[in-house]
């Protein structure tokens, strides 16, 4: 009895996903795991994103999200450049992330090495598969996967994961998988918990990094729901605990091992952000059941390109459009 217990519980530990590193891991720290909170550049342009990304990793912060969707990866490279130069740290102190868009599909190979070029990098820290489905509307999801597992060996990349996927489209990667999916990231914020989805995908090993961890702030997010950080819930508690809303929003996520990567180009809003731990052990258990009650309904505010194509996307998860 006492033995099969103790294996059940190793078997437990083996399959929790590794440790978050710290926001800002000590100089020549060479991450194995996202840092817990980082820098998101969707919608950060130009000069605006190379210098909002220099100046986060002046402040501290050590990861960096980009995608060749958003169509920045020339001036957030720069900004990484730029920041470990001030900062008088090395490349190896900063994660960055980047992903294979859906028409890239057949070559992630190709697709990575066009990221690095843009970015002016010689490796990335983790390549997302961005979304499950290639061109002609067909998850090819599986096969997409087995073309991404050539590509640590390439030294182009450290790790691979996926986002967007669904619940079963985890289960067909797994099936296959020789190296696991270090990391998923999909929409989570406290209108979008997905409590289900989040622990299993921890359960099984893999990481879980949330996007719009601020919720409807992004205009891209066009939703007739209070903005989060406007929901009286969340500025009650916020008053309440001397926190920000965006600390409260971002602690809950950070509470559950959720890595958060909010974007901010304005240089108080990253401090703000990166501040974040400070409030997070000031909530209490009461806080964080009455931010449960906000996703009751649900809202998810990416849509694109699911809509848009018409893709079944996010098949057996809290739709909430
Ligand atoms: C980016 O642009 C915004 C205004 O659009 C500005 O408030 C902010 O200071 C800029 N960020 C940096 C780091 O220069």
């Amino acid at each position: 009895m006492q033995l099969f217990l103790h294996l059940a519980l190793a078997t437990f530990v083996v399959a929790q996903s590794e440790p978050l590193a710290a926001i800002t891991p000590p100089k020549g720290t060479q991450a194995t795991n996202l840092p817990a909170l980082g820098l998101g550049t969707w919608y950060a342009k130009g000069s605006n994103a190379t210098a909002a990304v220099a100046q986060a990793i002046v402040d501290g912060y050590r990861l960096i999200d980009t995608s060749p969707f958003y169509n920045n990866q020339k001036e957030v490279g720069a900004g990484v450049r730029e920041g470990i130069k001030r900062a008088g740290i090395s490349r190896q102190d900063v994660w960055v992330t980047s992903k294979l868009w859906t028409t890239k599909h057949s070559d992630p190979n190709g697709g990575l090495k066009e990221t690095l070029a843009e970015l002016g990098l010689d490796y990335v820290d983790l390549w997302l598969i961005h979304w499950p489905m290639g061109p002609g509307n067909t998850f090819d999801h599986v096969p997409t996967w087995q073309k991404m597992e050539k590509l640590p060996a390439t030294k182009m990349t450290r790790y691979i994961g996926i986002s967007n996927f669904s619940p079963a489209q985890v289960k067909d990667v797994l099936k296959v998988a020789t190296i696991k999916p270090k990391v998923m990231q999909i929409e989570l914020h406290p209108y979008l918990p997905q409590e289900d989805f989040v622990a299993s995908l921890q359960k099984q090993g893999i990481t879980v990094n949330a996007y719009a961890p601020l919720g409807n702030t992004n205009p891209a997010y066009k939703s007739s729901a209070t903005k989060l950080l406007q929901h009286s819930t969340i500025r009650s508690i916020a008053s309440a605990r001397g926190c920000t809303p965006a600390q409260v929003v971002l602690a809950w996520n950070m509470k559950r091992s959720v890595v958060v990567i909010p974007k901010a180009v304005q240089i108080a809003h990253q401090k703000e952000n990166i501040a974040t731990p400070a409030c997070a052990a000031k909530l209490t258990a009461e806080d964080l059941e009455k931010i449960a009650q906000i996703s009751n309904p649900p809202h998810r505010f990416m849509s694109s390109p699911c809509a848009s194509n018409q893709f079944k996307c996010f098949e057996g998860t809290t739709k909430g459009f």
